[in-house]
C-alpha cells in the first residue's frame, strides 16, 4: 500500500523474537511462568514469544483502552477485560506490543501489583523510550523506534492493519 513503509520486516521480528525468548528462558530458568499479554495489539507478539520461550508457562490476557481510534494517546485509560487467573504468587511477564507515553503500562503495572505476584516484568516488542511521560521499567525490548506510526504484527490504526507480517511506517 502507498501510505505503508515496511520499518522492521517479518525475518527480523523473528530473529528478534528468537533472541527474546532465549533471554527470557534463561532469567527465568527453574521458574514458571504466567505470561500476559496485553489485547489487542500484543495477540501476535504473545502468540510468538510464547513459542520461544523453553519455561513452563501459562498465558492470560488482559484489556485496556487508551487510544480508541485516534493516533495519539487520549490519556485515560480503562479496563476492558480483566485477567481470569489468579495472580497472587506467581512470576507475570507482562507483554505489550509498544509502550509509547508510558501511561498504559503504568496503569497496568499498578493493577496487576496490587494483586501481589511474585514478580512482575515487562517484554514490550517496541519501545518508543523517547516519548515517555511517565518513567516505566521495561525488562526487554524488542525494538528501539524514535519516531512515526507503526501499524502490522498486531498493532493499529483504527483497528487496520493489525494482520500486516511486517512492522510498517504509516505516512500521515
Ligand atoms: C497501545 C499499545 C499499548 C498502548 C501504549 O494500545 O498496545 O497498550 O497503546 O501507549 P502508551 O504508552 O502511550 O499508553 P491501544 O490503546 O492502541 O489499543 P490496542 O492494543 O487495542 O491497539
Amino acid at each position: 500500500m502507498a501510505n505503508l513503509e515496511i520499518l522492521i520486516n517479518r525475518a527480523a521480528i523473528a530473529n528478534r523474537v528468537v533472541e527474546l525468548g532465549r533471554q527470557v528462558s534463561a532469567d527465568y530458568a527453574g521458574s514458571e511462568l504466567l505470561v500476559v499479554g496485553v489485547l489487542t495489539g500484543a495477540f501476535i507478539f504473545t502468540a510468538d514469544l510464547v513459542r520461544a520461550l523453553d519455561l513452563p508457562l501459562a498465558v492470560d490476557f488482559i484489556r485496556v483502552a487508551s487510544y480508541g481510534e485516534a493516533t495519539c494517546s487520549s490519556g485515560r485509560i480503562s479496563l476492558t477485560k480483566e485477567l481470569e487467573c489468579q495472580i497472587a504468587g506467581r512470576h507475570l511477564l507482562l507483554v505489550e506490543d509498544i509502550v509509547d507515553t508510558g501511561r498504559t503500562l503504568a496503569w497496568l503495572q499498578a493493577h496487576l501489583l496490587g494483586r501481589n505476584p511474585a514478580s512482575l516484568k515487562v517484554c514490550a516488542l517496541i519501545d518508543k523510550s523517547e516519548r515517555r511521560e511517565v518513567a516505566v521499567a521495561v525488562d526487554y525490548v524488542g525494538f528501539p523506534v524514535a519516531e512515526g506510526f507503526l501499524v502490522g504484527y498486531g498493532l493499529d490504526c483504527g483497528d487496520r492493519y493489525r494482520q500486516l507480517p511486517d512492522l510498517c511506517h504509516l505516512r500521515p
